[in-house]
């Protein structure tokens, strides 16, 4: 059963120029990459992606580093396609990744628990929220009468 999930370059790895590496570890993989756009976070899109976090004290520091500059953000698919992404990108804490997980996409881009790189829905009903945020906003935002 094929499953999709949501893959996000976050700030410091496009700056960083990490996509493509990214990108040739996602196609090593053999995952299908069936959309993708880059889009700049402001504030209240960034805060709403990452409402769950929203009481937590690295929050607003969370805020203004996904804000900071664009973001690849991308649909990527294949069987098991959730816990393999999550496999791949390793551990939040980048600089414990370079440690425990040193063939990991974070342990090759990322910085610390914050910049890291690389996002990857952390479950089926996270994958659903995080697709249709990304790619399906207009045809919901029109249903809510947005647009
Ligand atoms: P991500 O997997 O996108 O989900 C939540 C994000 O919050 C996480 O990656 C990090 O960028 C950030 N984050 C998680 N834990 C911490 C922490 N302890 N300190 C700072 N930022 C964090």
């Amino acid at each position: 059963e094929k499953e999709k999930t949501l893959a996000m370059i976050k700030p410091d790895g496009l700056l960083g120029n990490y996509t493509e590496r990214i990108k040739l570890v996602i196609l090593e993989y053999e995952f299908s990459i069936l959309k993708e756009t880059t889009t700049q976070l402001d504030q209240d899109r960034a805060s709403s992606f990452y409402t769950e976090h929203s009481s937590k004290s690295f929050f607003p520091s969370l805020i203004k580093y996904m804000t900071s500059g664009p973001v690849l953000v991308m649909v990527l698919e294949k069987e098991n396609a959730i816990a393999d992404w999550r496999t791949l990108i390793g551990p939040t804490d980048s600089s414990r990744a370079k440690v425990t997980h040193p063939n990991s996409i974070r342990a090759m881009c990322g910085v610390d628990s914050e910049k890291n790189c690389v996002h990857g829905s952390d479950s089926l009903q996270s994958a659903q929220r995080e697709i249709s945020f990304f790619f399906e906003e207009i045809s919901s935002d029109s249903c809510n009468g947005k647009h």
